[in-house]
């Protein structure tokens, strides 16, 4: 075993495990036209270091081929003959992958598995409330299920490019919805249960959705959530067409419009479990997703169909190395783009066992995780930062009492993990024996783009480590946008070429797409982060570089934020940026101005916290407000972001240059007042 391989490295025999690429199918030159015929593709992807280089390389030197070979994992009614058209060049990006196959996304993740693993095990099912029976959903339960999901659909009119929005808890009915969409060509737009009716009214607008999926009630640590409530008030701000059809959960009451409001169970009953699966082209929009970005509106980010199904197989399947009849529990929530690639979509297109949690790490205590882990003998395990630095402040006592030992593969993702907490969830959650995958990846770009891969990579607390396959990293000067091609680099973090998940636009807004990723740095794509590479070529992600903070995972827009505060009719003016946050990673820092009528009083900073809470979610509750009697601007009125950013972190010996300031004394008010000292 070459010395630098961890001990993962090899297999129970002490023999090196080798990453071999998914199975051939048996094909003779054309690929069968009946897809249900194609065995479903479930290969080992143990790695070792070298063929992991090889692999890599093989995707950089000659993505047509090696994208045409993986290309094969997924079924294609129509086989594709073109593999990849991408340019990123300012004035001419674009990203076409497979563009002219066909294919049908929820036959992928459903049918082509009945024949081999009908009775198998798709979703499992851990309600929030312990007490309650898991559900163990099988692929020919989760075929009957989208089918009649998709007919009720298709009966409310929903036709191929429709979009829907979806509302809902982390119920079997989120994973049934997407896939119905799927299966009928429409395009789902999942808006994440916790976000505010206004929020929810801005995606629904913005997407065009004439039908949102909801449920009564959403439970959630114990509480729960009026979602139909928080509908009824949204839809007061869209167009009066827009219908809601509506899963029942909790058995709750909720308020009922006629002509508007269905009930799922209602028109199940009478559904089909049989329901047509339409033919979309390869680049046919799957979902949309909103995210934040530098400016107050969010991103509506698309995926199309066929290479974000074959790069979310991928990467689930390697960078997991699931295996046959693993468990595989993804901990996110279907309503960030975690759960579309890695609950839904990755795991089912290979014909794996996913878990669903509706609950929270802490409820009904601290030992959810590692209970439900044991329950279900999980295999992978995946997981943020934010929840770990929680769980790790708990006693171990909660950790060690349940039998982890089917545990295999540890993940992380959304922020950087620290050091403390990698060894902590090494240690006590790993025993030592798990290797960590700390993932780095964004909504943006469909599924992980830095990451280790299990047993090839020689792993390093903090460190995202090396990229997937097809992935190529660069590291540019911030300055004059040079790529700075040292092994050991630090800049801003952008990707030289497109992979197969990568984002294709933004919904109705081709022209912020182009402004948003590739106008900064001409030539690539930029991810907002920046990034370190080491003497080993290993890259460290160390943050957003824009005005987007990273809080417990969530991403945030500040602006977003700031137009929150300024909607409310005391604050004259607002400023938003993020600190260090010991539980979340960065924290919400608001410095307010108020109008000059107002008082500045803590019962206003309360009022203030849950005004913003009310307009865009409980996540986005300011950890801090500062009163500021002015903000620093330079002459021109432009906010000094950065020397605001250093107060809320405590750094005040180097504010830089503040000369530029037109009015420099505002800054020692706010140093003097800052909350942190
Ligand atoms: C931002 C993207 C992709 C799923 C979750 C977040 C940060 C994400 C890591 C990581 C360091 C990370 C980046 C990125 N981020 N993963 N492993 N190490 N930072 O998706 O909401 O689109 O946020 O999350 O800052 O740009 P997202």
């Amino acid at each position: 075993m070459p010395s630098h391989s961890p001990p993962w490295a090899v297999n129970a025999e002490g023999v090196p495990r080798s990453l071999s690429p998914p199975p051939k199918q048996e094909r003779e030159g054309e690929m069968p036209k009946d897809i249900h015929n194609t065995p479903p593709l479930l290969a080992g992807a143990h790695a070792d270091t070298e063929t992991y280089n090889a692999m890599y390389e093989a995707s950089i030197s000659d993505p047509e081929g090696f994208w045409a070979e993986h290309g094969k994992r997924i079924d294609w009614i129509k086989p594709f003959t073109k593999v990849k058209d991408t340019s990123f060049a300012h004035d001419d990006v674009h990203v076409k992958w497979f563009e002219d196959g066909t294919l049908n996304v929820a036959e992928n993740c459903i049918d082509r598995h009945l024949a081999t693993r009908g009775d198998q095990t798709a979703i499992i099912f851990e309600p929030d409330d312990p007490n309650e029976p898991a559900q163990n959903i099988t692929y020919q339960q989760l075929s009957d299920e989208v089918g009649k999901f998709a007919n009720v659909l298709k009966d409310l009119g929903v036709k191929q490019g429709d979009r829907v929005v979806l509302y809902l808890p982390m119920i079997p009915a989120a994973a049934y919805a997407m896939l119905a969409c799927a299966r009928l060509g429409a395009v789902h737009s999942v808006v994440f249960a916790g976000f505010s009716p206004d929020a929810l009214a801005s995606r629904i607008n913005d997407s065009g959705a004439k039908i949102v999926i909801t449920s009564d009630g959403a439970p959630r640590g114990g509480r729960v959530t009026d979602l139909k409530g928080n509908v009824d008030k949204a839809l007061l701000h869209c167009d009066d067409h827009v219908k809601c059809l509506v899963v029942k959960r909790t058995g709750q009451q909720v308020t009922w419009q006629e002509n508007r409001d269905i009930w799922y169970d209602e028109m199940a009953a009478s559904a089909s479990t049989f329901c047509h699966a339409a033919e979309v082209g390869a680049e046919d929009p799957l979902f949309i997703l909103y995210t934040s970005g530098s400016t107050g509106k969010p991103k509506g980010v698309v995926h199309t169909s066929g290479g974000y199904l074959v790069y979310a197989g991928m990467t689930h399947q390697y960078t997991f190395d699931y295996q046959e009849n693993d468990v595989f529990w993804c901990t996110a929530d279907v309503g960030w783009v975690t759960g579309h690639s890695y609950i839904v979509y990755g795991p089912l297109v290979n014909g794996a066992t996913t878990v669903m949690f509706e609950g929270v790490p802490t409820y009904p205590d601290a030992g959810r995780f590692w209970a439900v882990c044991e329950k279900h003998k999980v295999n992978q395990f995946y997981t943020a930062p934010t929840a770990i630095r929680l769980l790790m402040g708990q006693s171990d006592d909660f950790v060690t009492k349940y039998d982890l030992s089917d545990l295999k593969v540890l993940g992380s993702v959304g922020e950087p993990i620290n050091p403390e907490a990698w060894n902590w969830y090494n240690e006590v959650v790993g025993k030592g024996k798990c290797p960590i995958v700390d993932t780095f990846w964004q909504t943006e770009t469909g599924g992980h783009l830095i990451t280790a891969l299990p047993g090839a990579t020689k792993l390093k607390p903090g460190a995202a480590t090396k990229p997937f396959f097809g992935v190529q990293p660069v590291i540019l000067d911030p300055q004059s946008g040079e790529e700075i091609t040292t092994v050991e680099a630090e800049g801003v973090l952008c990707m030289k070429d497109a992979w197969p998940g990568i984002m294709r636009t933004l919904w109705g807004d081709a022209d912020r797409f182009v402004s948003a990723y590739f106008a900064d740095y001409k030539g690539y794509y930029f991810t907002g982060d920046g990034c370190r590479r080491d003497a080993d070529g290993d890259y460290w992600i160390t943050g957003r570089v824009d005005d987007v903070i990273n809080v417990s995972g969530h991403r945030m827009g500040t602006a977003e934020v700031e137009s929150a505060l300024v909607a409310h009719e005391k604050v004259a003016e607002a400023a938003v940026v993020g600190y260090p946050h010991e539980l979340k990673g960065q924290g919400i820092y608001c410095y307010v101005t108020l109008m000059s009528d107002a008082d500045p009083s803590d019962e206003l900073v309360k009022e203030l916290q849950a005004w913003v809470r009310k307009e865009i979610g409980p996540i986005a509750k300011p950890d801090v407000i500062q009163w500021a009697p002015g903000l620093p601007k330079t002459r021109s009125g432009k906010i000094m972001r950065r020397i605001l950013r250093k107060i809320a972190e405590n750094e005040v010996d180097g504010l830089g240059d503040t000369s530029t300031l037109a009015d420099p004394s505002v800054v020692d008010d706010l140093i003097a007042n800052r909350a942190v000292k």
